[in-house]
């Protein structure tokens, strides 16, 4: 790529059912990093994030929270936004799919390729899982679940639109194999060349009304939305004002996607293809990376298991969340997340390395020249230079920013660091100063030791930008352009100018104290003989079927002196047999009339030879069960419990 070619980067459009997480926080903090790093190079940049607000998902959200879908898009969408401010995210403009010129672009797109005769109507059955607003072959599912929201998926089967995506699948094929960097890290590439070997189908694209009205209205029938993810993924191309805009011209199809592997299909089959139908460039890259996981499970809204920004971000600081998030996870693969694993980061790389040479280096500054940037030595200067180092690190930091490896890049700035905390330790300012003789040996060490810390700012900024301006306003070089060239050229620093003096930049976190904090927390829950489950979802909440049920019958069973069989009318015709542990708490006398709380979708199960058909709610404590009644009588059967 050309320095000076434009560059346009976008993030998924999340979903705006639940709160933003540590992982939507990765992959907009990363697409900022990039943008920052291009525009270092002098690129004209592009930044593009939003929300997706339309489908099954948000108005199941929606209804969950007693609202209408615009008002709950309005409101989570809104989160989003006020987010990334706080993480220093700078994106030149957030997409809402409600946008009405968003709308209209995904509507004329449509009507587009069902002009073309890609688009036709027909009946399907198929199994289609809500969380991920798609339609599964049985052949991807996981032990008859979707492998990414654990759930069964639905069967159903409607007459709908269909995109002729299979017409394309030898075109993509080639395509993919034609431009090897079209998707990357490799392994994802493979995945989708893959994929491709088994026939791919047509794209079911509509949803009828009769089930879904939160969508965008198909242009050429009425009674249909369309599917949320064709409307979703034109958000890249009606952002930049798309056909005509001079945003599209300059920017497209040089645009630079960043998914997580959850989303790799959408991107890597569906996308090129609807761009290939529609008649539009090809994108130029798809970045894949991996999840954050947190104790072994995707960090994801549906399973709960969340770090928010928020409270983290409070505790240490964008910058160093920034750092910790770019730093720790290696782009393609996953990573765990925890809270001491940030910690960690701060006080060895941060506190440690960064923080304590820069404060010793200004200290030292002060000590020695009086908060001047002494004049260095020429004749020592090709003894004492830092100059090689730094320009190792700046080819690190360029080869391995284009190809988003930010771990890798902050590992060679990182590696100069090092290198210049060890150059204090060889030439010993301390010991030079105790002799007048060696002044100009001091003043050729400091010289280039603040050089240095000047080039390091510089190759931070786009992960720290905050850190970066106040490290060059420390160094009296606040106005410095944010330009690969400021920094790539050593010796910029003048000599006479001057420094101001400098607390902590990253003051040292105390893991002991953490681990306290997570101590006094404790004892709370220790009050709970049983200790809490992890939390979950509304969504994992909503799949009990919890009913009201009339107890009919109970029978003591042969050999079981713990359990009754138990006859409870569900108000579904057929009474239910449960078998309840409960024989040492009740005679089956004293249960005949009482009404009780029943798991009624929970699978059958045998117990001492007698099928199992639910389970009855009770607080339960060693051998004593009370069971979970209601408080006043005449209850109809079967009335839903929530
Ligand atoms: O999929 N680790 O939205 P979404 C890393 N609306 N990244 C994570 C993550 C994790 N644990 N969890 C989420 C959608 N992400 C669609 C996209 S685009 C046209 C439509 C990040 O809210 C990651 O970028 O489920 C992932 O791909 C995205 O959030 C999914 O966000
Ligand atoms: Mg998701």
């Amino acid at each position: 790529m050309n320095q000076t070619d434009p560059f346009y980067i976008t993030t998924p459009i999340y979903y705006v059912n639940a709160k933003p997480h540590l992982g939507h926080a990765y992959t907009t903090i990363a697409a900022d990093v990039v943008s920052r790093f291009y525009k270092m190079l002098g690129a004209p940049t592009y930044f593009l994030t939003g929300t997706d607000e339309h489908g099954d998902k948000i108005a199941e959200a929606a209804e969950a929270n007693a609202c209408s879908p615009k008002e709950y898009a309005d409101e989570i969408s809104a989160l989003f936004k006020n987010l990334w401010p706080k993480l220093s995210i700078a994106n030149d403009h957030f997409i809402r799919t409600t946008d009405e010129s968003h709308k209209k672009v995904v509507a004329d797109i449509l009507q587009k390729i069902y002009d073309n005769g890609d688009i036709y109507y027909s009946e399907y059955e198929g199994l289609y899982c809500v969380g991920c607003e798609r339609f599964y072959l049985e052949r991807e599912l996981v032990d008859g679940k979707c492998p990414d929201h654990k759930k069964e998926p639905k069967r159903i089967k409607e007459s709908n639109y269909f995109f002729r995506m299979s017409k394309y699948q030898q075109w993509l094929i080639d395509h993919i194999e034609a431009n090897p960097d079209f998707i990357r890290p490799k392994q994802y590439r493979n995945e989708m060349l893959s994929f491709l070997k088994e026939p791919l189908e047509d794209l079911c694209i509509s949803r009828p009304k009769t089930r879904l009205t939160w969508g965008i209205t198909l242009p050429f029938d009425d009674n249909y939305v369309t599917y949320v993810w064709f409307d979703a993924l034109l958000n890249y191309v009606s952002a930049l004002g798309y056909p005509d805009d001079e945003k599209f011209t300059t920017f497209w199809p040089k645009v630079q996607h960043i998914v997580a592997k959850d989303i790799l299909k959408t991107h890597g089959i569906y996308w090129p293809t609807m761009l290939k139908a529609a008649g539009i460039p090809i994108y130029n890259t798809l970045n894949v990376h991996g999840f954050w996981n947190m104790g072994d499970a995707k960090m994801s809204k549906s399973l709960g298991n969340v770090a928010s920004p928020e409270a983290l971000l409070d505790k240490y600081g964008v910058d160093a969340y920034r750092f910790f998030l770019m730093r720790d996870m290696s782009f393609g693969h996953d990573s765990n997340f925890s809270e001491e694993s940030i910690v960690k980061r701060i006080n060895y790389d941060l506190a440690n390395d960064l923080g304590n040479l820069f404060s010793r280096v200004i200290a030292m500054s002060f000590k020695y020249f009086n908060g001047v940037v002494p004049e260095p030595d020429a004749t020592l200067m090709e003894e004492l230079s830092l100059a090689g180092d730094a320009t190792t690190a700046l080819d690190i930091f360029s080869t391995e920013m284009p190809l988003f490896a930010f771990d890798r890049a902050l590992k060679g700035v990182w590696g100069f660091i090092s290198r210049m905390n060890k150059y204090v330790d060889e030439t010993a300012p301390w010991d030079l100063a105790k002799d007048e003789a060696l002044t100009p040996r001091l003043k050729t060490v400091m010289y280039n030791l603040l050089e240095g810390l000047r080039v390091v700012a510089g190759l931070i900024s786009p992960v720290m930008p905050g850190t970066a301006k106040i490290m060059l306003e420390h160094l009296g070089m606040a106005e410095t352009p944010m330009v690969l060239s400021s920094f790539n050229q050593w010796g910029a620093l003048p000599a006479g100018g001057s420094i101001t003096k400098v607390k902590a930049l990253f003051p040292r976190i105390d893991l002991k104290a953490l681990e306290a904090t997570k101590e006094k927390a404790a004892p709370v829950k220790k009050e709970l003989s049983t200790p809490l489950k992890p939390e979950i979802s509304f969504d994992d909440f909503q799949n009990l079927d919890l009913r009201v049920g009339t107890v009919l019958d109970a029978e003591p069973i042969a050999k079981a002196n713990k359990l009754l069989k138990v006859t409870v009318d569900l108000g579904e015709g057929t009474p239910r047999t449960i078998v309840a542990g409960i024989a040492k708490s009740y005679t089956p006398e004293e249960l005949k009339g009482a009404q009780v709380v029943v798991v009624a979708n929970l699978a059958p199960a045998s117990l001492m030879g007698v099928e199992s058909q639910g389970m009855l709610l009770a607080a339960t404590k060693r051998k004593n069960a009370t069971l979970a009644t209601f408080a006043v009588d005449g209850l109809k059967p079967g009335t839903p419990v929530k």
